[in-house]
């Protein structure tokens, strides 16, 4: 028997220690909770991601009465910006959540299913892609998709030869 622990990296700052890119990107993500269309949850979630180019694309959480068909903040984004901008890499994704009347105190953390699609792009075109989760007290940064989820599930896979 052998003990395999796997390591993730990620930074905790202050909003003071960000820099201003950073802030950018957030305050957007931040400002798009206001278009989450979440009837049901109540959950606002809003993201932004800035682009090799660096042009931004914003979007936000969109529930359903049939909730399956709902889609997450960070699906919604990553799906529009490679569909209006297939030949652009993501290089960098800030998400923020607000419920009960006020941002989370701590960071939001992306479900399972957002981080397939995170790994999926920054595979895709092969660039890490920064991770900024928000927090009213304190924000965390992971410096790639990756890291958001270890032992991924890849295109590699898919030949049923690959060693994780
Ligand atoms: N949600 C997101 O938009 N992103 C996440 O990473 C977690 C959850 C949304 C989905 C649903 O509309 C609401 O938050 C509650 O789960």
């Amino acid at each position: 028997m052998q003990n395999i622990d796997f390591h993730i990296h990620a930074t905790r700052l202050l909003w003071d220690e960000l820099d201003d890119s950073q802030k950018e990107l957030l305050s957007i993500a931040k400002d798009m909770t206001d278009n989450s269309y979440s009837p049901y949850s109540h959950f606002r979630v809003g993201a932004a991601v800035r682009l090799a180019n660096g042009q931004i694309v914003s979007g936000s959480n969109q529930e359903n009465a049939a909730y399956p068909s709902g889609l997450c903040a960070e699906r919604t984004t990553l799906f529009a910006a490679n569909a209006n901008y297939p030949d652009q890499a993501v290089k960098a994704l800030a998400i923020a959540c607000y419920t009960n009347g006020h941002f989370t105190p701590y960071p939001g953390s992306p479900c399972g299913s957002c981080r397939q699609v995170m790994i999926e792009t920054e595979h895709r075109y092969n660039t890490p892609m920064q991770i900024l989760l928000y927090g009213d007290e304190y924000i965390y940064l992971f410096d790639n998709a990756q890291d958001l989820l270890p032992l991924s599930f890849l295109s590699e896979d898919l030949s049923g030869e690959k060693k994780p």
